[in-house]
């Protein structure tokens, strides 16, 4: 694989149905389209994670899960290379809160929670909407994701809805760094699944750390697959100098893209 590759690999979450593929394709297509444009990859990924938080079949933004009391709290996360973080959880009534993450990302905090977020979120503009009035009832999808090489940098996002029928106050991986997703000057890695398992096992930083011990993607994901029980769903899509993979232990729609 050529140093100066542009990749775009983009998941619909653990457990989306792999029909739903042409989702996942349509944020690549722009995510390439842009970097042809030379938008900077952590524009790119967030961008990509805001078409499929746009789509109702995948449990982000418009597709967002319900809480066990009917609420609707979600969480989301971007990374580069060049150490830049944001996040927001349980944030409500923003359509795409990847965007929210985004500007956390260039602010002096790296996450923004609560009530408190979405009042950071008003004040930068963003429009308040009833996510609640929604029925996203698509079964046991989870995090959407996307990871992104330019050929130089690279960046991974992340955005939920959470697990459905959840108890109110739970948090997943999402917004955790090194959890739900790492990017690093080795590669970048974007997981989706059961979000307890995620964090316990440091999933994305971990799996991060094999590709810095050179360790090639498709090995990565095996290995990182085989920390989870069949009982705990997991999806990771992982992108490196050499390489990238992406897999999952449910069906998973997913996608990549690359161009020399
Ligand atoms: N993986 C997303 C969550 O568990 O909240």
């Amino acid at each position: 694989m050529s140093a100066k590759q542009l990749i775009i690999l983009a998941h619909g979450g653990a457990g989306s149905d792999n029909a739903h593929s042409d989702g996942t394709d349509h944020a690549c297509n722009i995510g390439l389209e842009l970097m042809q444009s030379k938008t900077p990859v952590l524009e790119v990924a967030c961008r990509a994670v805001e078409i499929l938080e746009d789509d109702p079949r995948f449990n982000a933004g418009t597709g967002s899960r319900k809480r066990s009391d009917g609420s609707v709290r979600m969480d989301a996360a971007c990374m580069n290379s060049e150490n830049r973080f944001g996040a927001v959880s349980s944030i409500e009534h923003i359509k795409n809160p990847i965007h929210v993450a985004r500007h956390v990302a260039d602010s002096e905090y790296r996450l923004l929670t609560g009530e408190d977020a979405h009042q950071y979120a008003i004040e930068l503009g963003f429009e308040k909407v009833d996510m609640t009035r929604i029925d996203s009832n698509a079964p046991g999808t989870d995090t959407v994701g996307a990871v992104v090489f330019d050929g130089t940098q690279f960046a991974a996002a992340l955005s939920t809805g959470g697990t459905g029928g959840s108890r109110p106050g739970r948090v997943g991986d999402v917004p955790l760094i090194g959890c739900g997703l790492y990017a690093g000057e080795h590669g970048a890695v974007a997981a989706t699944g059961h979000g307890e398992s995620i964090t316990l096992n440091l999933t994305a930083y971990r799996t991060y750390a094999m590709l810095e011990q050179g360790i090639a993607p498709q090995e990565a994901l095996e290995t990182a697959l085989s920390w989870f029980e069949d009982v705990q769903d997991i999806g990771l899509l992982i992108v490196s100098r050499k390489a990238l993979a992406g897999g999952s232990n449910r069906s998973m729609a997913w996608s990549t893209l690359t161009e020399k």
